[in-house]
């Protein structure tokens, strides 16, 4: 893969290479991502920012990711505080922003809009997630996490033993996920989720046409006591019909200490995409889990910031000019990474 100026709007896009030069980047970049050194190389930059759906983590990391390599971000939240609300169509506000920017990430509800904003835009082009369709950033930092987190247990994401649990049927995150693990060997897939909202069936004939093995299941307890990683998910409820339709799926699942305690194998990695949804009714993810050593939400989001910078990095051809435009921070740096 070349990355120089290219779009990354699936994770299709990646080989197992492309991945290792992501992670090698991403490497490099820990000590600016900690706040321990400084790096001005893309000072003079513009990222455009444009989220037309709700998002905490992406957008803010995102920009972040940008800000901490020396650029500047404009962001645009709302598609109704654009042009668009005039009757502006895509493909201008393509040629109109990308004359503004010299990247632009795009988040948006209908799946392959970010690939055709792309297809006018005159700079690279971030998905940061369309609809149910994909999230390759969020993609590579969970494969990031996973094999920071196997590699302190002596492990490898080949011979991983994976549960993907809840709403797999309109999860992106799971749906790049998949697709990126599918590039690895003997991978051992779990499927834990009500049956309407199982992985859809392309997904599924991905991992079996890339020889690994796949289990469903719509029960969690008897699901995970054989993972290395249980990767659970919030219902995604704003891609149903209707609020009544998402409720009755809502709180199906829920992962807790005690249940932890009584069926998973000691030291089994607790991931999410997040957000999880913490409401009574759905609490997929307890916080009562919020001690445990194997909790890796935390770590999994501090990771989104590196696994961006280097994307950027990569994009922008400055990957090896990083380091001779840094220096060590002259602040106060609390000490907030593990
Ligand atoms: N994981 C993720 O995409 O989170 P946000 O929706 O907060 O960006």
């Amino acid at each position: 893969m070349n990355f120089v100026g290219s779009h990354v709007l699936s994770v299709s896009q990646f080989d197992r290479p492309a991945i290792e030069k992501v992670f090698a980047v991403a490497a490099k970049m820990e000590p600016y991502a900690q706040r321990r050194r400084v790096t001005r190389v893309l000072e003079g930059a513009i990222l455009g920012s444009m989220f037309f759906e709700p998002s905490t983590r992406t957008r803010v990391s995102f920009g972040c990711a940008f800000n901490l390599l020396g650029g500047e971000v404009r962001e645009t939240t709302e598609l109704k505080a654009t042009s668009i609300a005039k009757g502006e169509s895509f493909y201008d506000t393509a040629r109109v922003l990308s004359g503004y920017s010299d990247v632009i990430v795009m988040r948006h509800e209908l799946e392959g809009s970010v690939a055709e904003f792309a297809t006018a835009s005159r700079v690279p082009v971030l998905n940061g997630g369309d609809g149910a369709n994909e999230h390759p950033s969020q993609a590579l930092l969970d494969l990031y996490t996973i094999r920071k987190e196997l590699h302190g247990r002596g492990k490898a994401i080949d011979n991983l033993r994976i549960a993907l649990i809840g709403d797999l049927r309109y999860g992106r995150a799971v749906h790049s996920l998949v697709k990126l693990l599918c590039l690895f060997n003997n991978v051992q897939f779990v499927l834990v989720s009500p049956q309407e909202l199982a992985l859809p069936e392309p997904y599924v004939a991905a991992i079996r046409a890339a020889g690994h093995k796949v289990v469903e299941s719509t029960q969690l307890q008897s699901s995970i006591g054989q993972a290395d990683i249980l990767y659970v998910t919030r219902t995604q409820e704003e891609r149903f019909p209707s609020l009544a339709e998402a409720a009755k799926y809502k709180g199906l699942f829920r992962l807790n200490q005690s249940i932890y305690t009584e069926f998973c194998e000691p030291n089994t990695v607790i991931m999410h995409p997040l957000p999880r949804d913490s409401r009574g009714d759905a609490n997929e993810l307890d916080n009562d889990l919020n001690e445990n050593p194997n909790l890796a939400i935390f770590r999994q989001t501090d990771n989104g910031i590196t696994i961006r910078m280097a994307l950027f990095a990569l994009i922008l051809d400055v990957a090896d000019d990083v380091d001779k435009h840094a220096r060590d921070v002259n602040w106060y740096t609390a000490r907030r990474f593990q």
